[in-house]
């Protein structure tokens, strides 16, 4: 992928009512076909409106559950077919879950590790594979954004369960990255910090603070495309919890494990 340059052909984003890829789909959108695979596809009225609004030639909803992973080849399949070239996939789908419910309940943290880990993977896989069958074109054959979180890059107590499967996913996307080096297909791996908005709304009505250097969803999205149309494999959102973490990874397990959310 050149500088300043997006693929050319339709944005498909997987987590249609994802507040941040809802805000990367608007900048990306004018000019192109937008595809929303979500849950409850029928009601999707209101993210039409919007990308429509910024002037997408066309929105489609089609219905995605992340979970059902022996259906997405064939939605995969059923996509390329419908909507034909794809430019830009962006993954956003995802559960913050409840970690002190995952500590009880079992079953709801493999939950959070479906949806978080093993959905992205098959998703990610699956996408690659349709990227590859599309032509090269001056752009490439299309980009692939995945949505990591510092969340796994350092593991805390106070959230265990979605930490860890950040850490796998973001391990997964790097390897992954460099297994589709020289094949046309770009994947831009964003980790953001404590984004405020939907996923993190019930957490603060809770009484927790947003983190340090919180940043809102369309912030979050003006990094993540900037990096995209830079040709960029990796973003921090904001810059500075790069340097951050990298420090924090020297912090002593008996002082970490005092870490608040
Ligand atoms: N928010 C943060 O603080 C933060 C920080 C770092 C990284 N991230 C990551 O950034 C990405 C986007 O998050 P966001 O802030 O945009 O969250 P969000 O607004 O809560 O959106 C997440 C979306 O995922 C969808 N989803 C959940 N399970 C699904 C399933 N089984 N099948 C299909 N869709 C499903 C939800 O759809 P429904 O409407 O059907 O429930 C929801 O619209 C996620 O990977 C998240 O982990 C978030």
């Amino acid at each position: 992928m050149t500088a300043d340059r997006i693929p050319d052909g339709a944005v498909l984003l997987l987590g249609g009512r994802s507040e941040v890829g809802l805000e990367v789909a608007r900048r990306i959108a004018p000019g192109r076909d937008v595809i929303l695979a979500a849950r409850r596809s029928e009601h999707l009225d209101e993210q039409i409106a919007t990308l429509r609004g910024v002037g997408a030639t066309g929105v489609f909803p089609i219905e995605f559950d992340a979970d059902r992973t022996e259906l997405h080849a064939a939605l995969l399949g059923e996509i390329a077919d419908r909507f034909g070239r794809i430019g830009v996939a962006i993954v956003a789908f995802g559960i913050l879950g409840d970690q002190a419910r995952a500590e009880a309940d079992p079953s709801h943290a493999v939950r959070i590790a479906q949806t978080d880990y093993v959905a992205q993977v098959s998703i990610l896989l699956g996408l690659a594979n349709l990227l590859r069958a599309q032509e090269p074109r001056a752009g490439g054959r299309g980009a692939i954004i995945a949505f990591s979180s510092v969340a796994g890059v350092r593991v805390r107590k106070a959230n265990f369960v979605y930490g860890s499967t950040k850490a796998g996913l973001d391990g997964f996307v790097q390897g992954f990255t460099d297994s589709l080096h020289g094949s046309g297909i770009h994947v831009l791996l964003a980790r953001p910090g404590f984004i405020v908005g939907a996923m993190t709304r019930e957490l603060m009505a809770s009484g927790v603070k947003p983190a340090p250097f919180s940043r809102t969803a369309p912030q979050v999205a003006e990094a993540t495309v900037h990096a995209l149309r830079r040709g960029r494999r990796v973003v921090w959102i904001p810059p500075v919890l790069r340097p951050l973490y990298a420090g924090l990874r020297f912090v002593p397990q008996a002082i970490w494990r005092r870490m608040p959310r």
